[in-house]
């Protein structure tokens, strides 16, 4: 596959280039510029021995390179993106991915267009098939704890993983009850020519929502700051290396993010919101039915999944606006699926994905 040549031997060039360049400017700039930025490089991809790890994708000059780059870019402007080569499918989950075989004939077919991370429990033990999209695509990982700031850790850790990669443009985050709404060429080129970050940041004046806040956290975030969104984001390459940079506000949210307060649901949107709001189209794109009050949303069980509900999920929103224009589209994304809907979703695939035309 000369595809796949040409495309290791540009990454190689790209590290070779990298570390010339990284010699380049660690001659240039101060120690007090890069000590901080070497500490959070280490702090999001653990140097354990894990037998699950990539270490090859641990190299420590390419390591840097998405922060030295964060360091050098202009302050926050709505940065136009290219289109991208690859999107990068980050998985954060506890074990396994119940539903990986519909999200294999998901992206059968465009190797070369993707990328996949998993960051799993780290005592989880796979069994992953080498002919599987999902071999080896597990990152060194921490244990996350619900609504702790270990799960902002542990998306800054796939972000930085992925970033690795220059050919990942837009970054997706997904759970593992997540499915995929339309077929890949669809989701793709959706992401391709969004121009912002798909994440949403609302103001909630409730409990569940301004009722999170915490005083102490001011005056750097005040209430008129805060925000809450889902977890699950997608954001482009750009807002990525801002994301992992990130500390000033991280911190804060470790120190005073406690019950009741979710870091997941309000340290990026908060963050965000301060520092990059030009960057966000301020909706996101992944489905989840919070119709039931309670602290989770509905899971979705093996006997409701019919074409009715896919179809309902598809359009429930109406219609929405892309760059100017109106679309059916409006999430590409949706979720809690339980591992027992994979029957019936894989009988429905070919309508999910458009095949059966
Ligand atoms: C994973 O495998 C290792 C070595 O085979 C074993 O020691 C460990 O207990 C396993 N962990 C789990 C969670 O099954
Ligand atoms: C996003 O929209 C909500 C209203 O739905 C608004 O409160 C919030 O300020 C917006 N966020 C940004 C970053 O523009
Ligand atoms: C919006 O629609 C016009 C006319 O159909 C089309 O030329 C343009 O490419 C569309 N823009 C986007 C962002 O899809
Ligand atoms: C993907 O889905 C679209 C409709 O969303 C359909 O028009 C197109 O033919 C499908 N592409 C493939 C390769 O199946």
């Amino acid at each position: 596959m000369n595809f796949f040549q040409s495309r290791k031997l540009n990454f190689n060039c790209f590290i070779f280039s990298m570390g010339l360049s990284i010699g380049f400017v660690f001659a240039f700039y101060s120690k007090n510029i890069l000590a901080p930025i070497q500490i959070s490089i280490s702090s999001y991809i653990p140097m354990t021995s894990s037998p699950m790890l990539q270490p090859d994708a641990i190299h420590p000059t390419v390591q840097t390179r998405p922060f030295l780059l964060a360091q050098t870019i202009s302050p926050p402007l709505l940065v136009e993106s290219t289109p991208p080569n690859k999107v990068a499918f980050m998985f954060l989950t506890r074990g396994p991915i119940p539903l990986s075989q519909l999200w294999e004939l998901f992206f059968k077919g465009h190797e070369g267009l993707f990328s996949i991370y998993v960051h799993a429990h780290p005592s989880y033990n796979d069994t992953i098939p080498q002919d599987s999209v999902f071999h080896g695509t597990r990152i060194a990982s921490k244990p996350v704890r619900w609504a702790h700031i270990s799960l902002i850790d542990a998306e800054k850790r796939l972000l930085t993983n992925a970033l690795l990669d220059p050919l990942n443009q837009r970054f997706v985050l997904l759970s593992d009850s997540c499915i995929p709404l339309f077929n890949f060429t669809t989701i793709y080129n959706y992401l391709a020519n969004s121009k912002l970050s798909n994440i949403h940041a609302y103001d909630e004046d409730k409990e569940s929502g301004r009722g999170r806040y915490n005083p102490q956290m001011s005056p750097d975030i005040t209430i008129k700051d805060w925000r809450k969104a889902s977890q699950w984001f997608e954001v482009t390459r750009d807002l990525a290396i801002r994301i992992v940079d990130e500390q000033k506000y991280y911190n804060l949210f470790k120190k005073y993010c406690h019950h009741p307060c979710f870091n997941d649901e309000h340290y990026l949107p908060t963050m965000i919101n301060i520092l990059y709001g030009r960057m966000i189209s301020n909706h996101t794109l992944t489905f989840v039915d919070w119709s039931k009050v309670g602290p989770h949303p509905r899971r979705f069980v093996q006997n409701e999944i019919t074409e009715n509900l896919l179809n309902s999920i598809r359009s429930g929103y109406g219609e929405c606006v892309y760059y100017g224009n109106t679309t059916s589209i409006c999430v590409l994304f949706a979720r809690k699926f339980s591992p027992d809907t994979l029957k019936p979703l894989l009988a429905l695939a070919p309508l999910l994905f458009g095949l059966s035309s």
